[in-house]
């Protein structure tokens, strides 16, 4: 049986938050202020993402990861289905921010979501390593969105 609990501590999920967003200074900017879903099996931690409240209705997903052996066996979309039915009412839209990596973006598009802009060399400027995905250097940030039901 899958099922999704709040997190009540952070540390110990470092881990799994760096599959993620692989530089730890980058998680914990926002790691004391969101809120961390950990999604369980058989009683073990499978998945886990992690949200922020970033004002007038925006609802964003800071990580989402799941570990490797257990990747493409749907629980990234379940993460994401919790998550839209946790906050709508309460959010009107979920955003979230990815490299432009074969590994990621059709995962958003798959979920429902939109890409609305792109920030550019992102990746290049804020991290203090280059990230390869897939052999691809990310440089811009995608931003993606999705309409939660008010
Ligand atoms: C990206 C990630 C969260 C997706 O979670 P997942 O559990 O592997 O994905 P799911 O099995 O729920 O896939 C949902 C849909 O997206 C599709 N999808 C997922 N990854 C894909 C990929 N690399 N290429 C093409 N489609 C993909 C699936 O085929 C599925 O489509 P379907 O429901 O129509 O069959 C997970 O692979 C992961 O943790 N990756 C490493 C960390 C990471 O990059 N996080 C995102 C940071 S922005």
């Amino acid at each position: 049986m899958t099922e999704i609990i709040e997190a009540d501590s952070r540390e110990e999920y470092m881990p799994l938050l760096l599959i993620g967003d692989e530089q730890e200074e980058m998680v914990r900017k926002y790691l004391d202020r969101c809120e961390l879903w950990l999604l369980m099996e058989e009683g073990e931690i499978r998945a886990l993402c992690a949200v922020t409240d970033e004002g007038n209705g925006t609802l964003e997903l800071k990580n989402i990861a799941v570990y490797p052996v257990f990747q493409h066996r749907g629980y990234g979309r379940k993460l994401i289905e919790f998550v839209c039915s946790r906050y709508s009412g309460t959010f009107s839209r979920l955003i979230a921010g990815t490299g432009d990596s074969p590994l990621t973006v059709p995962f958003y598009e798959k979920c429902g979501f939109v890409c609305i802009r792109t920030v550019k060399n992102w990746f290049t400027e804020n991290y203090d390593h280059p990230i390869f995905e897939e052999g691809v250097q990310l440089r811009d940030m995608l931003i993606f969105e999705k309409d939660l039901e008010v």
